[in-house]
């Protein structure tokens, strides 16, 4: 079975200033991710990447289709995403808590979770009190205590300065090569897409639709230097961009 399975997922919403009274945000989107594969959803702003998050996230309900996981996913936003009125340890441990995993081993599992993330030396600290990064390892630790085997995360570095993403995204790497789960994440980034996943899908403009799928062949583990010395590498960027841009260009024209 997949991890994530979508099919024919459509979205609208009301919107009283077009003629037929709705604004279709989605059309027709199908895609497949595997169990453990790590796939980038790739789109301009406003294209409705968010809004098949929330959709697959269960937050929202789609107007077509059908969405099929492997299990309940877990989520990691782009901001404020953990409780800020619990610790970096009470964050990771919330989700232990409502399974209902007894104390020692809720413990035992946040300690891990916090090494995993780099975070040991955080456990007592509140969210206002470390940094944006530091929240963001704390959201993926939180996001890991869930049990599933699904990962969906919405541009989850994207708030975060140059060195401080550079540094999430390689750990991000790590840990998943670590735990296997198969990772929905979303991008703006076509660097980002490139560095991360086994699988791109290019969105549309609003209607947002995949209007690509491309296979990143790089060897892992990926550094982003080593990955620009890959003359593939400036080819798939120039595809990427190619179709950022072709959908772009027809929009202006239309
Ligand atoms: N609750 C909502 N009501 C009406 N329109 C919405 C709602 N949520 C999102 N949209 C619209 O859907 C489109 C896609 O939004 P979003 O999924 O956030 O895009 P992205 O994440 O790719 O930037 C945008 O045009 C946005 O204005
Ligand atoms: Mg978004």
């Amino acid at each position: 079975m997949s991890a994530v399975s979508l099919d024919g997922l459509w979205m609208a919403y009301p919107n009283a200033e077009s003629e037929n009274g709705i604004r279709v945000v989605l059309e027709d989107v199908s895609l497949e991710i595997a169990e453990g594969e790590f796939v980038c959803v790739l789109g301009p702003s406003g294209c409705g990447k968010s809004t098949i998050l929330r959709i697959v996230a269960g937050l929202e309900k789609q107007s077509l289709g059908t969405v099929t996981t492997k299990s309940r996913p877990s989520v990691v936003f782009q901001e404020h995403g953990i409780f800020p009125w619990l610790t970096v340890a009470q964050n990771v441990a919330y989700p232990l808590k409502l399974r209902g995993v007894p104390k020692a081993e809720r413990r035992a599992k946040v300690d891990e979770l916090l090494e995993l993330v780099g975070l040991s030396d955080f456990s007592k600290y509140y969210p206002a009190q470390i940094s944006g990064g530091m929240r963001q390892r704390a959201s993926v630790a939180r996001a890991l205590a869930d049990d599933g085997d699904v990962l969906l995360m919405d541009e989850p570095f994207g708030a975060l300065d140059e060195q401080t993403r550079v540094t999430l995204q390689q750990d991000l790497l790590d840990i998943w090569d670590r735990t296997s789960k198969a990772v929905m994440f979303i991008t703006h980034s076509v660097d980002e897409a490139l560095l991360l996943a086994d699988r791109v899908l290019v969105m549309s403009t609003r209607p947002g639709k995949i209007i690509e799928e491309v296979k990143i062949p790089f060897e892992r583990p990926r550094d982003l230097a080593s990955l620009r010395r890959d003359p593939r590498y400036a080819e798939i960027t120039a595809q990427l961009w190619a179709v950022l841009g072709s959908d772009v260009a027809e929009e202006e024209v239309a």
